[in-house]
Parts: C-alpha cells; sequence; structure tokens
C-alpha cells in the first residue's frame, strides 16, 4: 500500500471548507482546494501553510465535472482523504418554510447539493481508492444538526438531504470497510462562518446560540479540528460514526 497525506477539500472555498483547508495544511497534508467558486478557491489556496497544494473547479451537482475533476486530482497524485464541506440551504436562512408550500424546483436543487452531489463525489472517490490503495484513506462528510432536528432555522429538504446522509455514511462505511476505507459525518450545529454572519443579523444569531446548551454557536475552527481528527491515523478505528459539534442542540 502506497502512503500519501493529500487531501481533497470539496466545498474548500467555503465558510468551514476553508478552515479544513488550513487546519490540514497546517498537520502537513498537500490539499487540493475543489470548489465551484474557483476565484475564492484560489484565495485559500495563496494562504495555506506550506507547499504542493492545489486548486479545481468542480460542480457537485454535475456528476461528470465530479468525475473529470477527480481524475484530474488523481493524475497529479491520489489523495488519502476526501472531504465534502459544499452545500448548504438553497432556500434563503431565516426564511420561513413549510411542507405544504415548499417548491419542487428547491426541493431538487438542495437535493442535488446536498445529497446526489454527495454521493458523486463518494464513489468517485472510493473506485480510485480502491484501484490505488493507500493507507490511513478517510471520508468525512460535513452533515448538519439539522438532519437530527426539526425546527424554524431548517427547511424540509435540508433537513431531508442531512438526515440521508447519515444513511449515506453507513452503508459507505459498511462498503468501504474491508478496503480499510472510513467513512465518517461530522455534523455541526449553528457555526459563526463569514457567510452566517452576513446573512443574520445579532437577534436572529443569539436567538439560535440559545437554543444551544452551551449557549453560543461553534466556530469554524472547532469544526476543523473535529475534521482533522477523524482524518487522523488515531480515529482508524471510527467509521460509520457521527460526530456532533452542537454547543449540546441536540444530544445523542
Ligand atoms: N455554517 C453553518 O452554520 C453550518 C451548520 C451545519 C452544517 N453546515 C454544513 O457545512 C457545510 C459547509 O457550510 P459553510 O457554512 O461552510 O457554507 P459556505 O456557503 O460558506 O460554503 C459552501 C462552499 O460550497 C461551494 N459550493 C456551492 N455549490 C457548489 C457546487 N455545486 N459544487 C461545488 N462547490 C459548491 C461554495 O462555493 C462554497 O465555497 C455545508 O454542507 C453545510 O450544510 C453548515
Amino acid at each position: 500500500m502506497m502512503e500519501d497525506r493529500r487531501a481533497l477539500v470539496v466545498g474548500g472555498a467555503g465558510g468551514i471548507g476553508s478552515n479544513v483547508c488550513h487546519k490540514l495544511a497546517s498537520q502537513g497534508y498537500r490539499v487540493v482546494v475543489a470548489d465551484f467558486n474557483v476565484e475564492a478557491a484560489r484565495k485559500v489556496l495563496d494562504g495555506l501553510h506550506g507547499s504542493g497544494h492545489d486548486v479545481t473547479r468542480l460542480d457537485v451537482t454535475r456528476a461528470e465535472s465530479v468525475r473529470t475533476a477527480l481524475l484530474d486530482i488523481e493524475a497529479s497524485g491520489p489523495a488519502s482523504v476526501l472531504v465534502v464541506a459544499s452545500g448548504g440551504p438553497v432556500v434563503h436562512l431565516g426564511q420561513q418554510t413549510h411542507v405544504a408550500t415548499f417548491g419542487m424546483d428547491d426541493w431538487d436543487r438542495t437535493i442535488a447539493l446536498n445529497l446526489t452531489g454527495v454521493f458523486c463525489c463518494v464513489q468517485t472517490f472510493a473506485q480510485l481508492r480502491l484501484a490505488v490503495p493507500i493507507e490511513h484513506s478517510r471520508i468525512v462528510l460535513i452533515g448538519s444538526a439539522a438532519g437530527e432536528l426539526a425546527g424554524n432555522g431548517t427547511d424540509i429538504a435540508y433537513g431531508t438531504a442531512k438526515a440521508a446522509l447519515l444513511g449515506l455514511t453507513r452503508q459507505a462505511a459498511f462498503d468501504l470497510a474491508a478496503a480499510g476505507i472510513t467513512v465518517n459525518n461530522v455534523a455541526p450545529g449553528p457555526v459563526g462562518t463569514p457567510e452566517f454572519f452576513r446573512n443574520t443579523n445579532e437577534q436572529i444569531r443569539s436567538g439560535i446560540a440559545s437554543l444551544a446548551a452551551l449557549k453560543r454557536l461553534a466556530t469554524p475552527e472547532e469544526v476543523s479540528a473535529g475534521v482533522a481528527y477523524i482524518a487522523s491515523r488515531e480515529a482508524a478505528c471510527i467509521t460509520g460514526a457521527t460526530l456532533a459539534i452542537n454547543g449540546g442542540i441536540h444530544m445523542h
């Protein structure tokens, strides 16, 4: 088996994804920042510690785009770690929605981005790592507490997609266990990313924070620390699991 420390972070230009890129780069990984927004991905790349990092454009909602991007990356050296941090609600945060009136188009776009797109990334990465096995191969999906909670802060499609990721994580973990590839889900509650701050005011933020037992939002650094642990060698016996980083907004 080859050994490599290259991590592919899909959604690597985002609030959580960029933090994951920085965390993994600081731990010596060569990082590929993969995102739909390649300009923002380049900015993340420019700030990464160390060398050997790369950037690629991909659209997770198009299977062919995912496949092409992952094969290109593979050609320049295989990655041992896949983190999927793209996604988010398509319907604007704070907008009240209801199952009876939720638009079919919003449903389709949310499921494509948060579920089918994740499956495409997992499937292609699995094919590559089964063809060329690498020690300590890891898949880390970014889920959400919204996958286990209902409420005004989420919508029917987003909650459904994030709940489905729990099943995707477990079945992929089962299927890939024999190859030594672990698959886990990191499920944050509300995280104080730049995007989150742009889309909320102080009143909304404190309202959301008050739902957590710790009475605060998580930071992107706290989420990326969890991702880095799951990606580490020390986490070799953890698979099919969900790591909740949610301030106690939901306790298992
Ligand atoms: N921020 C939170 O409070 C929070 C809470 C729980 C879960 N999450 C989850 O964490 C993940 C990251 O959230 P975030 O807050 O960093 O969001 P973000 O919007 O800051 O980042 C998402 C990234 O995904 C990229 N992206 C969007 N569509 C894409 C596509 N079709 N193909 C490839 N890339 C695409 C965007 O360009 C962006 O860089 C999401 O899955 C989100 O559901 C976030």
